[in-house]
């Protein structure tokens, strides 16, 4: 697990987008995992402006997201395809054939549809690259507190803080209260993981999943189970972690031995 602390969000999204930029440029055909939510709002401008100076190129790169809600509309504003096309799809060369969002608009036969969005991962040759954002709570994906650490792609009930935290993007409409997630079993089989968490209120999850147990109440603490994680936090995300020394110290020393773990 690598631990890259950067001083503040525009740091944190520069070191990202450079990561992603990197993975593409050795593996055009990168398969790409991808996560919506505001720690990604900037990511996703680095990426467009990379794109657009002509140093990135994504037309042979595969997509696919993370999570969905269940119940909106693909032109919803808070719909994560909306999300994704407003901040990203529609500024970059991705193929839209390339581009796999779980449909939130399915009524019943879920088990198929979720069977049939891991099998189209597994067919795409399975995830390179997957980009995390993290809840306050822990959640990666919608893989809320108590999710089986072997979960995959499912219908997931939405927790108390997701919704606390959604109210005020649905305003007085009420927001959807169930989502599809891929599960913490499929993220951890994407090749690498590279986890992006900013500000203070993240702090506590960070700290927990990166130096406490391995437990099903913190989704992420999952990613200690995975050989190739990264995880880059901003100061106030990181300012609960024991060991930030020995992260700086890991960081010179990877700069020096194995650099190409930062490009
Ligand atoms: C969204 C997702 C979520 C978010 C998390 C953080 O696709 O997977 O796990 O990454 O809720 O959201 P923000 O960045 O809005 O704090």
């Amino acid at each position: 697990m690598l631990v890259i602390l950067k001083r503040d969000n525009e740091e944190v999204n520069e070191q990202a987008a450079q990561l992603i930029a990197g993975a593409i440029r050795k593996k055009p055909l990168l398969t790409l995992g991808l996560a919506t939510g505001n720690t990604m709002v900037g990511l996703y401008q680095h990426l467009v402006r990379l794109h657009q100076a002509g140093w990135l190129d994504f037309s042979e790169v595969k997509t696919f997201n993370l999570d969905e809600y269940l119940g909106l509309p693909d032109s919803h504003p808070q719909s994560f395809q909306h999300f994704m096309h407003e901040n990203f799809f529609r500024h970059v060369n991705v193929s839209p054939r390339n581009i796999h969002i779980p449909d939130g608009s399915i009524r019943g036969h879920y088990e198929a549809y979720c069977a049939s969005y891991e099998q189209s991962i597994r067919a795409a040759g399975g995830i390179d690259l997957q980009v995390l954002g993290i809840g306050r709570n822990g959640h990666i994906g919608f893989n809320e507190p108590t999710s089986s650490l072997a979960s995959r792609t499912r219908l997931k009930v939405l927790s108390r803080e997701t919704l606390d935290d959604n109210a005020k993007f649905f305003g007085p409409e009420e927001g959807p209260s169930c989502a599809i997630t891929m599960g913490i079993g499929t993220i951890l089989e994407a090749r690498k993981i590279l986890l992006l968490a900013t500000g203070g209120s993240k702090a506590a999850a960070v700290a927990k999943s990166i130096e406490g147990p391995i437990t099903c109440a913190v989704s992420a603490s999952a990613l200690q189970l995975h050989p190739d994680v990264t995880f880059v936090l901003d100061e106030p995300a990181a300012a609960r972690l024991a060991e930030r020394d020995y992260y700086h110290r890991v960081l010179q020393m990877t700069s020096l031995l194995t650099p190409d773990r930062l490009s």
